[in-house]
């Protein structure tokens, strides 16, 4: 007779923080069943069109001719992905320092390590909202009590987040850190500029909160901008900046990099798992990066994504009606918008399915339940024939709701 497994056996194995994660509800919850012909908008997924599928085949080979030993044994992260990321940052003008360069399996994963290295439940963390949900998740799977700053057309609400320092302050609360994406933000497209990046960057010295800079997007700008890396600007050393290979070759590789205070290098090294990024893949990324291939591909993704959001954009124009307002991104993956009060994000959802399209409900960004009027649309992943189409069938889905309601 087979034992149907009695899972409560566990229970008491399990760490606070392996029930903590147990118990919690993932913020996709919202999310309906799709059918398998809906054009999904809803995530962030690389356009697989574009995958340098030639390029990773002639690198493979070209690793396996050169030494198959030393790429397939246990070793370090490859030096020359060190010297690339270096570069790269110089470029942007970081004064690196080696020692604090870390590459790591995706940038999810400092994501993950973060709270372990600075979270006891019930310590106060403070994100924008709307953000990424992967960070939402993880930092509230700690334990942490998450304080949310609104977004705006410039990023994170600088004054907003002056008075929730010096309001934690007056109570004698230090929070750990105050996670950003100040560039092409996850979700909202928005840039913060150079004078809000210098304020934020200021506060964090002042208060001594780390300023965690995530940077997925930086270099999918659909037009030169000016804003710097927060890394370059005066306080850096409460800066920790994390970027990844996954939007700008492919997110399989689970290729990143963290740079930041030597302390909070240290204790991320110690609690990551150093043979996590295999020592072929790190090779083959910074083979695939030789001669300038990588610079030369991210200008066809910038010129790629562009043109993707412009008919995103356009199609909005032609579909949904004027009162649904959106942000018209100059960089990234995402239009956001924000619907009036008949139209909330869940139920719209809902009927877009119907009409054979999804998006990503506004609240999968907040860790507070707020964004019920509010929605991601990803442009990243599908056709622009298929972008269109799909706008075309939420604005459909929103005449309908507007007309059953009238
Ligand atoms: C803002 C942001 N940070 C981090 C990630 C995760 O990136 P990775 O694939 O490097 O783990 C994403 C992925 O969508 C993202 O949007």
């Amino acid at each position: 007779m087979t034992r149907v497994p009695d899972t409560s056996m566990y229970e008491q194995l399990f760490s606070h923080a392996a029930r903590r994660v147990a118990n919690q509800t993932s913020i996709l919850v919202d999310l309906p069943n799709e059918k398998p012909d809906t054009i999904s908008l809803a995530f962030g997924d690389a356009d697989p069109s574009i995958f340098p599928s030639h390029q990773i085949t002639s690198s493979v080979s070209g690793l396996l001719s050169e030494n198959v030993d030393a790429v397939m044994n246990y070793a370090p992260a490859d030096a020359r992905l060190h010297a690339l990321v270096t570069k790269r940052l110089e470029a942007r003008g970081v004064a690196v320092d080696p020692a604090q360069l870390m590459i790591t399996y995706g940038s999810s994963q400092v994501l993950g390590l973060l709270p372990q290295i600075f979270v006891e439940p019930g310590d106060t963390i403070i994100v924008e909202g709307p953000t990424f949900l992967g960070a939402v998740e993880y930092f509230a799977a700690s334990g942490a009590r998450i304080e949310t700053i609104p977004v705006g057309p410039d990023g994170m609400d600088i004054d907003s987040l002056a008075s929730c320092l010096a309001d934690l302050k007056s109570r004698n609360i230090r929070p750990k850190f105050i996670y950003t994406i100040p560039t092409f933000q996850n979700p909202t497209g928005t840039l913060m500029p150079a004078s809000a990046r210098a304020r934020l960057v200021a506060l964090a010295a002042e208060y001594g909160v780390l300023v965690v800079e995530d940077d997925a997007y930086g270099d999918l700008h659909f037009k030169p901008h000016t804003a710097p890396s927060m890394l370059t600007l005066p306080g850096n050393e409460w800066v920790l900046h994390i970027g990844t290979f996954s939007k700008i070759l492919a997110p399989g590789v689970r290729m990143a990099w963290a740079y930041g205070p030597p302390a909070v290098m240290k204790r991320l090294r110690a609690f990551k798992s150093e043979s996590d990024c295999g020592t072929f893949v790190t090779r083959l990324v910074s083979h695939m990066a030789q001669d300038g291939w990588l610079e030369r591909h991210i200008q066809m993704l910038r010129l790629h994504y562009a043109t993707k959001s412009a008919a995103m954009v356009q199609a909005i124009a032609e579909h949904f009606p004027a009162d649904v307002r959106t942000n018209v991104p100059e960089g990234g993956f995402f239009v956001y918008g924000y619907l009036p009060h008949d139209l909330p994000a869940v139920a719209l959802n809902d009927v877009a399915i119907r009409h054979g399209a999804s998006f990503l409900p506004g609240t999968t960004g907040y860790a507070n339940g707020q964004g019920t009027h509010e929605m991601r649309i990803a442009f990243s992943f599908q056709t622009v024939p298929n972008c269109v189409k799909g706008i075309a069938s939420i604005g459909s889905a929103m005449r309908e709701m507007r007309h059953k309601s009238a």
